[in-house]
């Protein structure tokens, strides 16, 4: 059984103080859901004053981004002892913002997997294709690309504590989402994939999210397929009551 996960990216969106604001109104309006588990990731300024405020509740704070190393001259970098110590419990890798502007790759994204699973942190694993990948019929092969590769190397232990995240680009900020059945062919292929690397187990148990203009109005058919188990959302969670209806998907 999966437990459902839902989690906001914020990006480049909030101060400390909108930030605090929105966990403020953001706790009592999730604060009596027990059956999903509910994380936001957040610029890492607010990351401290986040985690803090979210203590005792059932909000998980989380970051957008880490750096391999635990420490060293890389000036702008974050590491993931540094999210931990910040109180996060997830950091978001591998996002296609990351990969495009960043110039993350999969083998950055392999390295930093592993070193944010080694500080403690759970990673939400980000994959996807552009439109013009999808309208060349190569979607399953890049999808199986950033997935073999990001991951490459776990233990079925560490897998435990992997979310991946299927994130058509074509999707992100656009307003179109994916059909529920095109994301459901997909989290298909992944559990597939998930499945020849590691086995049936680890394939049955472990999240994928799916993220590209997820909102309350479509979240709740998204969900329903049965190879999604969560969502990763940027536009739709900045607002509490907004984020509110998503985490409350079943109602
Ligand atoms: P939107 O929900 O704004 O489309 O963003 C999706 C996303 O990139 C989440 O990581």
């Amino acid at each position: 059984m999966r437990t459902p996960f839902i989690c906001g990216n914020w990006k480049m969106y909030k101060t400390v103080s909108e930030a605090m604001a929105f966990l403020d109104a953001a706790k009592g309006l999730v604060g009596g859901v027990n059956d999903v588990d509910i994380g936001i990731g957040a610029p890492a300024t607010a990351l401290k004053s986040l985690a803090d405020g979210a203590k005792g509740s059932n909000i998980m704070i989380g970051g957008e981004n880490c750096h391999w190393e635990n420490e060293g001259a890389f000036t702008g970098e974050i590491s993931p002892q540094m999210l931990v110590e910040a109180g996060c419990k997830f950091v978001i890798i591998g996002h296609s913002e990351r990969r495009r502007y960043f110039g993350e790759t999969n083998e950055t994204v392999n390295k930093k997997v592993k070193a944010a699973l080694a500080a403690g942190l759970v990673v939400i694993m980000c994959c996807g294709e552009t439109l013009a990948e999808r309208e060349a019929g190569k979607t399953d092969a890049v999808v199986a690309d950033h997935v073999k590769n990001g991951i490459a190397g776990l233990s079925m232990d560490e897998m435990a504590k992997v979310v991946i995240a299927y994130e058509p680009v074509w999707a992100i900020g656009t307003g179109k989402t994916a059909t529920p059945e095109q994301a459901q062919d997909v989290h298909a292929v992944i559990r597939k994939l998930l499945a020849g690397m590691f086995g049936d187990a680890v394939a049955q148990t472990t999240r994928i999210q799916y993220g590209g203009s997820v909102k309350p109005e479509n979240v709740r058919e998204i969900m329903a397929k049965p190879d999604v188990d969560g969502a990763l959302v940027g536009g739709a969670s900045l607002k509490p009551d907004s984020f509110a209806k998503l985490v409350n998907f079943k109602a």
